[in-house]
């Protein structure tokens, strides 16, 4: 495995809609697993391709109790609305309040290419959100209020 450089805002790789993801191969796994290593180190929760120069429609995440690879991953249902504190590995140090769904249902090919569906509330739900905007061309800080440097919390 190896770490991978992380695209900070201002790079105009962030601000592109990613490709689906066509092939499901060695090739593919091995960049997210270079992705979780990144975000691992990092102390990051999630990171998505973009983050790491790749226009391709996959995301890592792990918000503590297991590693989601989400690949061609769309939310199909949202529920409520929840305000909590988001940072991204793409802008250090900065943190702003955002309003999200509190609950998803998200579907998505796990890196063996089978189909699966997640339910996420928390923490989870959240990230699924925050990385697939991400897949869209879209930071927090477009959409954050209150946006202000901080110290990483987490
Ligand atoms: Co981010």
């Amino acid at each position: 495995m190896a770490l991978l450089e992380i695209k900070k805002a201002g790079d105009p790789v962030l601000k592109e809609v990613c490709a689906p993801v066509e092939k499901i191969d060695r090739r593919l796994r091995r960049l997210l697993d270079d992705m979780a290593e990144t975000m691992y180190a990092s102390e990051g929760v999630g990171i998505a391709a973009p983050q790491v120069g790749k226009l391709l429609r996959a995301v890592v995440i792990d918000v503590g109790e297991k590693r989601y690879d989400l690949i061609n991953p769309v939310i199909t249902e949202k529920e409520g609305t929840a305000v909590d504190t988001e940072g991204c590995l793409s802008v250090p140090e900065m943190y702003g309040e955002v309003e999200r769904a509190e609950t998803v249902k998200v579907e998505f090919l796990n890196r063996f290419g089978k189909k699966h569906v997640l339910e996420a509330d928390g923490l989870l739900a959240r990230c699924v959100q925050h990385e697939l905007d991400h897949l869209d061309g879209r930071l927090f800080i477009d959409i954050a209020k209150n946006l202000h440097k901080g110290e990483k919390k987490k």
